[in-house]
């Protein structure tokens, strides 16, 4: 069987990698992969978001199943595309999608169905908006509505920092028409955990629970960006604060979405905060999250296309989902710079032994990988604790060179610090 995966960063080569076990598989696609990818995959020079041209070569190729891993092509209707042309996919259609697309439509969801999450206001006009933050409580954090590369989220310390949030979405657009709309919430507090489900509109299965490290330095300091490491399990996410979340969280979503006559089938992503009065949702997204999957994935004992083709036949129920019962850390090699401007176009050396590897931004040229992103690959290793899988993570990091590799040096201290208790 031929299968196809739409999009190129660490996510994708994680996804990659594990189907590659599944012996059913003769061939896989990427659109666009990167070139670590193409170690893996067939990389086609098409963008995540040419969908006409996707599907076009999907059909000429005769690929039987597409795995739509992004945000921007399932926002956009990659999967209802590709269905029309008789091709099965993984990941929601258009109309499920917007759960992530629009923060107004996911937090209006929440309120009407009870679901816990950050009391809100929504604005469309910008002088109400800031009026209402004469009188706010600060901090305050204020969302475009659509979506913004993950960096429509500005936690505002001071009421003037919220006004001019506002003024840059709403007058500016510094988010295009992402900003027409925004959403200003209450500041909530308390550790965040991401679960990533498995799910066909009518099972839900989570994965293993994970932590992402967002902020670009040690200590959880500097700018945001789109994940500096990750370590799974997230010991945040006890037995008790899972089961609060399959009942009032996870199960009324996906009976929410299929309310609202859009089912959801595909990688439900949970962003949660763990309150004071319970877990709270921040955010959903209609994927896999990056760099979560790539210390999700490594712990999947089962096999992911079988998982994958059951949830597109709408058969979740009947697929065996099982985790190892172990730990994984992901540590993120970006390019010294990132979040904003850096250098690209060093060389890659690796370790012979890459399996843990899971490339974001590089290119292959004239047979050399190349760095070529903010974000250039994830270091993932596991083992029978957190301490020794961050241990080698780190010593596998230490394999890997280029120039103006930067890392941070702290991914999962603070996870060993909370098992520590
Ligand atoms: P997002 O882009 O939606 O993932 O948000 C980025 C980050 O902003 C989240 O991971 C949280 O750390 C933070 N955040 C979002 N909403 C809130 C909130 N209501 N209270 C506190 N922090 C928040
Ligand atoms: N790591 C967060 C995300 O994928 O949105």
């Amino acid at each position: 069987m031929k299968v196809l995966v739409v999009g190129g960063g660490g996510r994708e080569h994680a996804i990659i990698k594990k189907l590659k076990e599944n012996k059913t598989i003769d061939k896989i696609y990427a659109v666009p992969g990167n070139g670590g990818i193409a170690k893996d995959a067939e990389c086609v020079n098409i963008g995540a978001k040419d969908i006409d041209k996707i599907v076009d070569f999907a059909v000429s190729e005769n690929i039987e199943f597409a795995v739509v891993a992004p945000d921007d092509p399932l926002v956009l209707g990659a999967v209802d595309a590709l269905e029309a042309k008789g091709i099965k996919c993984f990941g929601p259609r258009k109309n499920a999608a917007i759960i992530e697309g629009s923060k107004v439509f996911s937090k209006n969801l929440m309120k009407k169905y009870g679901i816990p999450t950050a009391q809100y206001e929504v604005f469309e006009d910008m002088n109400e908006a800031l009026s209402y933050l004469d009188t706010a409580k600060i901090p305050t954090v204020i969302k475009a509505d659509g979506l913004a590369l993950g960096k429509g989220v500005i936690i505002a310390e001071t009421r003037e920092d919220a006004k001019e949030a506002v003024k840059s979405m709403m007058e500016d657009k510094v988010f295009g028409e992402s900003g027409s709309r925004v959403v200003i919430e209450e500041y909530l507090e308390g550790p965040e955990v991401s679960v990533l489900s498995f799910t066909d509109s009518k099972t839900i299965v989570p994965m293993v629970s994970s932590m992402d490290h967002k902020r670009a330095l040690d200590g959880d300091k500097g700018l945001n960006t789109g994940g500096m490491g990750t370590v799974a399990p997230n010991p945040y996410y006890t037995k008790e604060v899972a089961k609060d979340c399959m009942e009032k969280i996870f199960i009324p979503t996906i009976e929410a979405m299929n309310k609202e006559g859009r089912p959801f089938s595909g990688c439900l992503y949970f962003g949660l905060m763990i309150t004071k009065d319970g877990p709270k949702v921040i955010e959903y997204n209609c994927r896999f999250g990056d760099p979560e999957t790539q210390v999700v994935l490594p712990l999947l004992k089962s096999d992911l296309f079988d998982i994958m083709k059951a949830v597109s036949d709408g058969k979740l129920a009947d697929a065996e989902v099982k985790f190892a019962d172990e730990y994984a850390c992901c540590v993120v090699m970006a390019s010294e710079g990132y979040p904003k401007s850096y250098e690209k176009g060093f060389e890659i050396t690796m370790p012979s032994d890459d399996s843990g590897i899971f490339v974001a931004g590089a290119k292959l040229e004239n047979g050399k990988l190349l760095t070529n992103g903010g974000r250039v690959l994830g270091v993932t290793e596991i083992a029978e604790t957190l301490d020794r899988a961050i241990e080698k993570s780190y010593a596998t990091v230490e394999k890997v060179s280029f120039k103006n590799a930067f890392y941070r040096k702290d991914i999962g201290k603070k996870a060993l610090a909370a098992y520590r208790g």
